[in-house]
């Protein structure tokens, strides 16, 4: 829905397409697959606090709400505006940048980054009638009640997913990899190919901010990245209200996860 660190939005399309009338999404992040598909019984959870909360706060938000934040430019600190509520701060704190992992406070001199903010408030005001059906939960993923489902598990990197607010170094992939083969219905799993905790696919290479990876998958349907070429013969299966304009690339840039403040707020990183 909005820019995050690790959001799925320029590979959302390789995924396959859900089999059932329900998504899960345990990692939730911005959920660019759910936001594909939106028109689903979507239940997104994260651990992360305040990524839910902003969520919960979107889902109240007329269009008015975020065409009325405050028009910022390129080096403007959120501190220097008022905001009706935290949430709203925090969003904003996610758009000035691009692809961070939380909310920052000054706007990206990259660019005309103040422009691009303007932009992704006019979409993001656009997509808020998709999400005012969901379920959106803050907790782990191991708490969510197993049900027939399209699971979307996107956790953080096994290996690379250190700079999450909720990393990595909470997991383990050995038991996450017998939670997500025990999900009932369709499941899909991202991970890159370093990733050894299931028998991934390689799917596409990707540029980061630092390294080059290859975004990998494991499903228990077939997909495209068997040598069968199913999706052939698997029509997506759409429902009336399915737009598929939610899928648009970030026109941000990523930047690498740096240092924390007291507040779980990151500061600026470092340019390269
Ligand atoms: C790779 S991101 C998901 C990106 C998402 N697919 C998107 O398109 O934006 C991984 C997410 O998992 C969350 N997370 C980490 N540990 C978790 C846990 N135990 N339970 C639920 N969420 C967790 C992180 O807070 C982060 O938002």
């Amino acid at each position: 829905m909005f820019s995050y660190y690790g959001s799925k939005s320029k590979v959302v399309d390789l995924y396959p397409s859900p089999k059932f009338g329900k998504i899960i999404e345990p990692f939730a992040g911005s959920a660019r697959y759910s936001l594909k598909y939106f028109d689903r019984d979507v239940i997104l959870v994260d651990k992360y606090e305040k990524l839910i909360a902003i969520w919960l706060w979107l889902q109240k938000c007329s269009k008015n709400d975020i065409l009325k934040l405050p028009k910022m430019k390129a080096g403007e600190n959120t501190d220097n505006y008022n905001f009706d509520c935290p949430e709203a701060k925090w969003f904003m704190g996610f758009i000035i940048q691009g692809g961070v992992n939380a909310p920052r406070k000054t706007v990206s001199s990259v660019g005309n980054f103040g422009q691009a903010v303007e932009r992704e408030k006019e979409r993001i005001a656009s997509e808020l009638f998709k999400i005012k059906h969901w379920q959106i939960r803050h907790g782990s993923y191991s708490e969510i009640e197993n049900t027939e489902a399209t699971w979307f598990i996107d956790p953080p990197y096994q290996f690379g997913g250190e700079y999450y607010i909720k990393s990595n170094k909470a997991l383990n992939f050995q038991q996450l990899g017998e939670w997500c083969k025990s999900r009932s219905g369709q499941v899909i799993v991202c991970e890159n190919t370093k990733a050894d905790w299931l028998p991934f696919y390689p799917m596409r290479k990707m540029q980061g901010s630092q390294y080059t990876t290859t975004e990998a998958i494991w499903s228990n349907y077939r997909h495209d990245f068997q040598a069968v070429q199913s999706s052939m013969f698997e029509p997506r299966h759409l429902t009336p209200l399915a737009l598929d304009g939610a899928n648009a690339p970030d026109s941000q840039q990523s930047f690498p996860a740096d240092v924390l403040d007291g507040d779980g707020v990151l500061l600026e990183p470092p340019r390269q």
